[in-house]
């Protein structure tokens, strides 16, 4: 038997400590937030992805009078990048919420666990690590990798 350590290390910042690449995804992604489609729930999530070629694309959550016909943010945007930019590869993520009050939570939003699967096959495919911003109004959470958001994935059959 052997212990097996899965360390994950998270930076935290505010917004004035991260640089401008930073600055501009996850504005970004407060502004994808603001245009989420969530009358059911009213938490407002957006999610912005820095593309190499300096695109970037953002999604926000849309749900549905039958609820698992929804979809979260971040799966509407790294779908969208795919279908629209394939072959392109991503350079970094940035995810935020607003709640009812279309505030910005103090702590981050994490994406919840299809959302780190989905995301994981594109860091994947970028064949390198793809570093994360899950931001919140007073912290900021740098993650070196999606990977490192979820340990021990699905990877193949
Ligand atoms: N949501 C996301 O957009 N991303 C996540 O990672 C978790 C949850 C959305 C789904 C639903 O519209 C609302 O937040 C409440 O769960």
């Amino acid at each position: 038997m052997k212990e097996i350590e899965i360390v994950t290390t998270v930076i935290s910042l505010n917004y004035e400590e991260l640089g401008s690449e930073e600055k501009c995804l996850v504005d970004a992604a407060r502004k994808a937030a603001a245009g989420a489609y969530a009358p059911y729930s009213h938490f407002h999530v957006g999610a912005a992805i820095l593309l190499d070629d300096g695109t970037v694309v953002t999604g926000a959550n849309q749900e549905n009078a039958a609820y698992p016909s929804g979809t979260c943010a971040e799966r509407s945007a790294c779908y969208y990048a795919g279908a629209n930019y394939p072959g392109v590869k991503f350079k970094m993520i940035a995810v935020t919420a607003l709640d009812k009050d279309m505030k910005e939570p103090s702590l981050p939003t994490a994406p919840c666990g299809a959302c780190r699967q989905a995301l994981l096959e594109y860091e994947t495919l970028a064949g390198r690590n793809v570093p994360v911003l899950l931001v919140g109004a007073d912290q900021i959470y740098r993650l070196p990798s999606v990977k490192s958001l979820l340990p021990l994935a699905f990877t193949s059959f």
